[in-house]
């Protein structure tokens, strides 16, 4: 594959327009100067129009996006006359809570989307895919269990982390049936600014500033392995540029952190009272602990983070602070039924040359 650092490098980027692939187009455009990219998202409920507004403006000239779902086999067009170097698939539904209700999306947009983006980045010939994926994979561990590396088994529980199993058993498949170049990365829960707020950070800074209950599964002793999104996508722009084809790689900041932990982490920065927080009935299948080493990714790319969880969980309150009209109108009812006859799935091309 051409390196990213070349001129006219050639990136196609699922899913751009929310939390993780934003936070990574922001990131490559400025990592790769001479870079193009296209951003092919379906625009569901989780993709912000402000911020697909605001990545149309960092590098109107090297980038563009374009309104089309994953799973949609006449994608094969526009990769064509876009002739991409790279495929970097973050688009997925992924909430669990969401996946629990009803699975059909999570099938058909993180397996059959998976499916159909590998089958047609192949017809392109050689075009590097990375696919996003998720700790999730591996299941729970208990308390004491040494923490998963990339041989563990997948043994997912949630409806959401078996669809993005056995979207990775497609890609491995590819690359082992048809020796297609395919890496991915596996990597714990994100936290940073963008973040949809009906996951677990942004939802309790969200409802304290609010002055809202604060809704807490169980016991709230469930621990999660945390990283910084920007320490995410620099760990996904190494294993693109130097990951070897056909590995997985792990990526964590082995900071193991129970829920309740985070959500009086967030109170006290905000100044609200514990008194915020309700214990409600724990989510069906709830994973108890998950835990992710890195040492692969740290010694083979050289990959460390660089952001202390303190400092990230600082910098994310402070984001949210500063940009309250962007996660109040995701929660404003009248906002989302404008947003549904406006910005519902549809594929839609809106291509420039590039
Ligand atoms: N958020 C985390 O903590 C985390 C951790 C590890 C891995 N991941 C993985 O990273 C990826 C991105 O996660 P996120 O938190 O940014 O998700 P997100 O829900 O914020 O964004 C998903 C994006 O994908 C788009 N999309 C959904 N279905 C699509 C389709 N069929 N075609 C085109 N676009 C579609 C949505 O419009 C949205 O913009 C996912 O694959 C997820 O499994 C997330």
């Amino acid at each position: 594959m051409k390196a990213p650092k070349e001129n006219g490098f050639r990136c196609v980027v699922t899913g751009g327009c929310g939390f993780i692939g934003s936070n990574f187009i922001s990131l490559f455009l400025a990592e790769y100067p001479l870079a193009k990219v296209l951003n092919l998202d379906s625009m569901t409920y989780a993709a912000h129009p402000q911020t697909a507004r605001h990545l149309d403006s960092l590098a109107p000239e090297r980038y563009q996006h374009v309104r089309g779902d994953i799973a949609d086999p006449q994608l094969g067009e526009l990769l064509s006359r876009f002739k991409p170097d790279a495929v970097v698939n973050f688009a997925a539904e992924t909430h669990v809570d969401k996946s629990i209700l009803d699975p059909s999306a999570f099938v058909q947009t993180n397996v059959a989307g998976v499916q159909n983006l590998l089958t047609l980045a192949r017809k392109q010939g050689n075009v590097r895919f990375l696919q996003v994926s998720t700790d999730e994979v591996y299941g729970s561990l208990n308390p004491d269990d040494p923490t998963f590396t990339e041989s563990s088994p997948l043994t997912p529980s949630s409806p959401y982390a078996a669809a993005k199993a056995s979207g990775d058993l497609f890609a491995l498949a590819a690359h082992h049936t048809f020796g297609q170049d395919v890496v991915i990365t596996r990597c714990t829960n994100n936290f940073g600014p963008y973040q949809y707020p009906e996951k677990l950070i942004p939802l309790v800074i969200a409802n304290a500033l609010e002055d809202k209950p604060i809704p807490i599964y169980g016991d709230g002793q469930q621990v999660r392995d945390w990283l910084h999104v920007v320490d995410h996508c620099r760990a996904i722009a190494l294993v693109l540029a130097t990951g070897k084809s056909g590995e997985v790689y792990n990526v964590s900041a082995s900071e193991e952190h129970a829920n309740l932990n985070i959500v009086r982490g967030i109170l006290e920065r905000v100044g609200k009272p514990e008194s915020l927080i309700r214990y409600v009935k724990d989510r069906p299948g709830h994973d108890r602990r998950y835990g992710l080493s890195a040492a692969k990714i740290r010694h083979t790319l050289g990959w460390s983070p660089k952001l202390s969880f303190e400092e990230g969980l600082d910098q994310t309150v402070e984001w949210y602070l500063q940009n309250s009209g962007w996660w109040r109108s995701l929660r404003d009812e009248a906002y989302a039924a404008y947003y549904q006859a406006n910005y519902a799935p549809k594929v839609q091309e809106q291509e420039k040359p590039l």
